[in-house]
């Protein structure tokens, strides 16, 4: 049997949700992954120092028996966020602040509306250390759905890039060959995440054969060509690229609705959906640097000490997981057959 063993990763774009949920998702990730940076868009955001370091408890209190799993805590920006939040964010052990655009996504109606009134809070940022998370997508309602990040970038990745040259900045899950591309050529202070969907599938996959909604995520999937690019980085081992799953659950009833939910759950089944695409992509070696080395190198954390082994052995993933309420959820990738297997967990 064909196995490769890999320094123990991490995922560095992540929604655990909260409460009853805590249950379910926080012991999917603990089965592979040492540390997460953990999403802030619950519902209120988190916005401080103190609502972070309590919703890192609830999440440690979640952890399987004998798990050793580190959430590394985001705050959530607003239009209220002061230097001052980020001082005190910074000193209590805070990893980084997440920026949504206001309505670019899941529970993102408190985030920011004019992002330059936020400079001030880049700043202190950029003094701490403070690593600037972005959800890449202008909310204009005349800009098309498909040309969002594109946008984006151009009106204002660009000149928050320019005009902080010293904040390390990531542009988490990149969807375009024009992220791609800005990433590669910006400095060595910008770097980006990639999920497993968006390396996996195209926009056909979420509409060709009737509306896919577990395939539905934001930013929403492009076209082949798009996906093409992504690959194509990741291929390439540029450390300026690293994992990021963005695992988003959402229970099942509100994804198969008729105003569905964005977001793909993928805790279950990430590193093997990964290592599915660098298997297809025939560069198996390098999953490593993308899983285990860049991020914690791009963050200035310690690269994790163990292992994990993937063998390969086919197998399904489950049509449904049970919340711990009963309610079900489709996990991403549902029924569909994965070539490698996380060997055994930490
Ligand atoms: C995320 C969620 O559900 O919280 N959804 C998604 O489609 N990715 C939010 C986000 O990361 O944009
Ligand atoms: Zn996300």
């Amino acid at each position: 049997m064909q196995s490769i063993t890999l320094r123990t990763p991490d995922d560095w774009h992540l929604h655990f949700r909260d409460d009853d949920m805590l249950a379910e998702t926080v012991p999917a990730t603990a089965r592979c992954f040492a540390r997460a940076i953990v999403m802030p868009n619950l519902v209120p955001p988190v916005v401080n120092a103190e609502q972070a370091m309590a919703y890192r408890q609830r999440i440690l209190a979640a952890r399987p028996v004998g798990s050793q799993f580190e959430p590394l805590m985001t705050l959530y920006l607003t239009n209220q966020t002061s230097p001052q939040d980020i001082a005190q964010a910074k000193a209590a052990g805070v990893t980084a602040c997440k920026l949504y655009p206001a309505g670019a996504t899941t529970n993102s109606d408190a985030a920011v509306t004019g992002i330059s009134a936020l400079y001030p809070v880049f700043e202190a940022m950029q003094k701490a250390g403070m690593p600037l998370l972005i959800h890449g997508e202008v909310t204009d309602s005349h800009i098309d759905i498909f040309d969002r990040e594109k946008i984006f970038i151009e009106t204002q990745l660009q000149p928050i890039v320019e005009a902080f040259p010293g904040l390390s900045v990531v542009f988490e899950h990149i969807t375009t060959a024009e992220a791609a591309q800005f990433v590669t050529q910006a400095g060595a202070n910008v770097a980006a995440t990639i999920t497993p969907q968006h390396l996996l599938l195209n926009r056909n996959d979420l509409l060709v054969g009737g509306v896919k909604p577990h395939n539905y995520c934001l930013p929403v999937l492009k076209r082949n060509t798009h996906q093409q690019a992504l690959r194509e980085v990741v291929a390439s081992g540029n450390p300026k690229f690293f994992l990021g799953t963005d695992s988003a659950p959402h229970a099942r009833h509100k994804k198969e609705n008729a105003c569905g939910c964005a977001g793909c759950y993928s805790a279950w089944s990430a590193i093997e959906l990964y290592a599915e695409v660098f298997d297809q992509l025939g560069v198996l070696d390098k999953l490593e640097g993308f899983a285990s080395h860049y991020g914690p190198d791009f963050y200035g954390l310690e690269r994790n000490t163990g292992t994990i082994t993937l063998v390969k052995s086919s197998w399904q993933v489950p049509e449904l997981v049970a919340l711990p309420d009963g309610t079900p959820m489709v996990p991403f990738f549902a029924g569909q057959t994965l070539n490698w297997k996380l060997e055994a967990s930490l």
